[in-house]
């Protein structure tokens, strides 16, 4: 029997001012799964992630999250009730260390008390972060501040992890040991929704993908039912793969 839903996106529709974006999108992120979206350049995936982050407004449809509606609520809101976002570009204290960011990660009251079963964890999974700690985050590579990135949202114990592109400007071999962060944390029971142009990798990884073009859900299924398809492998593995 499938887990309960954490997330459930239904028919959400929403823009910039007149310009619609997302198309009656909807989605379904079970308990403990990884669940891919995946699309081209413009395809929308930043949108739908901020909308249902609360950076912006739903025109039409639902967002329900833990049992409660959350369309509409406040971004700050939507954090305190468990969602955790890492944006593109990561948005580190490049002047502080790897350690002081992790730290930060932990500031909500509740989760304070964790913070070095946390740290543990994620230095477990990734002990060049361990070895680094003391480090600048802006002198850090990009492979590392990305983990970094990933590794303080993780650190405020999120109920969903949702990343933006964790590949995004990284070599091949940097994105492979990303991705194998992400797996880790997976294993260790995050539900995480993840957004990727890189979507071989990401189809490798997800229990469940959605497929978005120009804003609208145009396939779903399973990571490995959808690598097999020749639709997609056409479309988007070669060019973008
Ligand atoms: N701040 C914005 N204002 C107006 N249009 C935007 C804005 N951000 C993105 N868009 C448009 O929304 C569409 C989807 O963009 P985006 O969600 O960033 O796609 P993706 O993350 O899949 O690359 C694109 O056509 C883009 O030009
Ligand atoms: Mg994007």
């Amino acid at each position: 029997m499938a887990n309960p839903p954490l997330l459930e996106v239904r028919d959400l529709c929403a823009g910039y001012g007149d310009s619609q974006v997302l198309w009656d999108v909807s989605l379904t992120v079970p308990q403990g799964s990884l669940v891919a979206i995946v699309g081209a350049n413009g395809a929308g995936k930043t949108t739908l992630l901020k909308t249902i982050s609360g950076l912006l407004r739903p025109s039409r449809g639902d967002i329900v999250f833990d049992g409660r509606s959350i369309a509409g609520m406040a971004a700050q809101q939507i954090v305190a009730a468990g969602l955790s976002h890492v944006p593109e570009g990561r948005g580190l204290f490049s002047r502080m260390t790897a350690l002081e960011n992790l730290q930060l990660g932990a500031y909500p009251a509740q989760v304070r008390g964790h913070m070095n079963e946390s740290l543990a964890r994620i230095f477990e999974l990734f002990p060049r972060l361990a070895e680094r700690r003391h480090q600048r985050a802006g002198l850090m590579s990009g492979g590392e501040q990305q983990m970094l990135a990933i590794g303080r949202a993780v650190m405020a114990r999120p109920k969903l992890l949702i990343l933006d592109e964790p590949s995004m400007g990284l070599a091949p071999l940097i994105v492979e040991e990303v991705f194998r962060f992400v797996r880790g944390l997976h294993a260790t029971g995050v539900t995480i929704l993840l957004v990727e142009q890189n979507i071989q990798s990401a189809l490798r990884l997800a229990d469940r993908a959605y497929v978005l073009k120009t804003g609208r859900v145009v396939m779903q299924g399973s990571g490995a039912e959808l690598l097999a398809n020749e639709e997609i492998r056409k479309a988007y593995i070669g060019s973008l793969g």
